[in-house]
């Protein structure tokens, strides 16, 4: 399983590893790969528990995630042979993938935890293997300069997705306020993905207010919803007053005196 402390460095220089996963939290695959990395290894295989996989954070360094169903051949063709070998290939790029979008098997689904008055998630918008710029990360290099690309997944990939989004919005409607914006890319998100069936939820099931929210993020739409709801201030301190925040509570959050 590549535990830290657990790879023999003699025996896993210049190798391809094969690690698999136990319960798997993101970051952990991160983790493997550099117990590998510092093992002197020149590849790292990664088992899933799942078919369903998703591309991992990779740099630069020679690294492939397969699900258990790879996963059980390749372990069955290494006790098949005395040298096993292996190649990794580099990535290719796969256009107009289907179905997309998708909901993420690992995106936050609702209710919201202190009440179901309010609908969550608000949308969907893209978070899985984003590729973006970023500070060259000098752990992420391996006998090379540190790439200045990475990919990256989740709410904080999905985030500047939403923002460009009402930053869009905004250069065109200039006095819309916050909510107003909000609003509009709430009330214009496309139910269906890109084969025109509505969304799903990452096992191929119809994917539920609470999986999808309002659905997949749609920019261009936003810019005419036809109608906006404002949201004010004193809107959201009756709403934390009803859902039984005590005043004194609600004064240090609102910053009223
Ligand atoms: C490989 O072979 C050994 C010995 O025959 C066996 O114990 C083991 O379960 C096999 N592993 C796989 C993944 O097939
Ligand atoms: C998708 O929806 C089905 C039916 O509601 C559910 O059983 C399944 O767990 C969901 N899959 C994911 C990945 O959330």
């Amino acid at each position: 399983m590549c535990y830290p402390g657990s790879l023999d460095a003699e025996k896993v220089a210049g190798k391809i590893v094969i690690c698999v996963a136990d319960d798997d939290p993101i970051a952990f695959r991160g983790l493997k790969r550099r117990q590998v990395v510092q093992a002197k290894s020149v590849g790292v295989i990664l088992i899933e528990k799942e078919e369903a996989v998703l591309p991992s954070v990779t740099g630069i360094f020679p690294y492939v995630q397969v699900g258990d169903i790879a996963g059980s051949q390749i372990l069955n063709y290494i006790n098949s042979t005395k040298k096993p070998t292996a190649t990794i290939l580099p990535t290719v790029e796969v256009k107009r993938h289907r179905p997309a979008p998708v909901v993420a098997y690992f995106s936050s689904r609702g209710p919201a935890q202190r009440t179901e008055n309010i609908f969550k998630p608000d949308k969907m918008a893209p978070g899985v293997a984003i590729l973006a710029a970023m500070l060259p990360k000098i752990d992420e290099a391996v006998g090379d300069k540190p790439s200045e690309f990475s990919m990256r997944y989740g709410t904080s990939m999905s985030c500047p997705h939403v923002s460009g989004a009402a930053a869009f919005v905004k250069s065109v409607r200039h006095r819309w306020t916050s909510p107003m914006i909000k609003s509009a890319l709430m009330t214009t998100p496309t139910a269906y993905d890109n084969t025109r069936k509505l969304l799903t939820n990452g096992s191929s099931y119809i994917a539920n207010p609470h999986e999808a929210g309002s659905g997949g993020l749609n920019p261009m739409k936003a810019q005419n919803p036809g109608l906006v709801f404002e949201t004010t201030t004193q809107d959201y301190l009756r709403f934390l007053r009803h859902n039984g925040n005590s005043e004194k509570d609600i004064r240090s959050m609102s910053n009223t005196v």
